[in-house]
């Protein structure tokens, strides 16, 4: 089963999908934590192009392209092996933020993004995706240290929540939008009552 985190940043994501890999741990579930853009030597030196504030110069489709690139290679390297083995993959960010941030925040187009996606992924999609809302305000009160991507300001994370938003109404069945204003220990909770109850579909 793959179960990706979305948020806007500092929606708590991170914070919760360790929170449930311990819990995953605790349960004796086979499971693995895998963070995007990151996790492979590929990705962590594509991460590291891509939230350098001083590479400002990449533009929105060559953006898009290196985190399609980190995918790709997450996929290959090790979500797919993982759950060749029925492990529990839990992603820190998927294919939902390059909709968000690139397809509508970067505006090159929903639909687009999503047919790149399925390339990069050969189509693999969340069996289930946390997403955290929480508004613009709480995101900019939280966050202390702004990556390239984060330093676009406040209409550009409006953007890109509002297009998380709607992704969630498209895909009401994979898609739970978790409300990321509250305390830390009862977003957790939720999200483990709601894993409890829908992890049995997809055994
Ligand atoms: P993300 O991975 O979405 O950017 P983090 O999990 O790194 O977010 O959290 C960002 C910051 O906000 C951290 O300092 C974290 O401790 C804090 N935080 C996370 N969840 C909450 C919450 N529900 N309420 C208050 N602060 C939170
Ligand atoms: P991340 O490390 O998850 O940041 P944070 O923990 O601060 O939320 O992600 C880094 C940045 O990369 C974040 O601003 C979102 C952006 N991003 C995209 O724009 N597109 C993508 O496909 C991915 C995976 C991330």
């Amino acid at each position: 089963m793959l179960i990706s985190f979305e948020g806007i940043d500092g929606s708590g994501k991170g914070t919760q999908a360790k929170l449930f890999l311990k819990y995953l741990e605790e349960k004796n579930i086979p499971c693995i934590y895998v963070r995007e853009p990151g996790a492979t030597k590929v990705g962590e030196a594509i991460r590291e192009l891509l939230l350098e504030r001083k590479n400002i110069s990449i533009s929105p489709r060559a953006e898009l392209l290196l985190f399609l690139a980190s995918r790709a290679q997450l996929v290959s390297e090790v979500i797919s092996p993982a759950l060749l083995e029925r492990k529990i993959v839990v992603a820190d960010r998927f294919i939902d933020s390059s909709v968000a941030y690139q397809g509508v925040a970067r505006n090159i187009g929903l639909r687009e993004v999503e047919k790149l996606n399925d390339f990069a992924t050969g189509g693999l999609k969340p069996d289930l995706t946390f997403y955290i809302d929480i508004t613009v305000e709480t995101s900019i009160k939280r966050k202390k240290n702004f990556d390239r991507i984060e330093s676009e300001g406040y209409e550009f994370l409006k953007m890109v929540r509002d297009a998380y938003l709607d992704l969630a109404r498209k895909y009401t069945e994979r898609i739970v939008i978790i409300d990321g204003e509250r305390a830390i220990g009862e977003i957790h909770k939720e999200i483990i009552e709601i894993f409890e109850k829908r992890g049995g579909k997809h055994k």
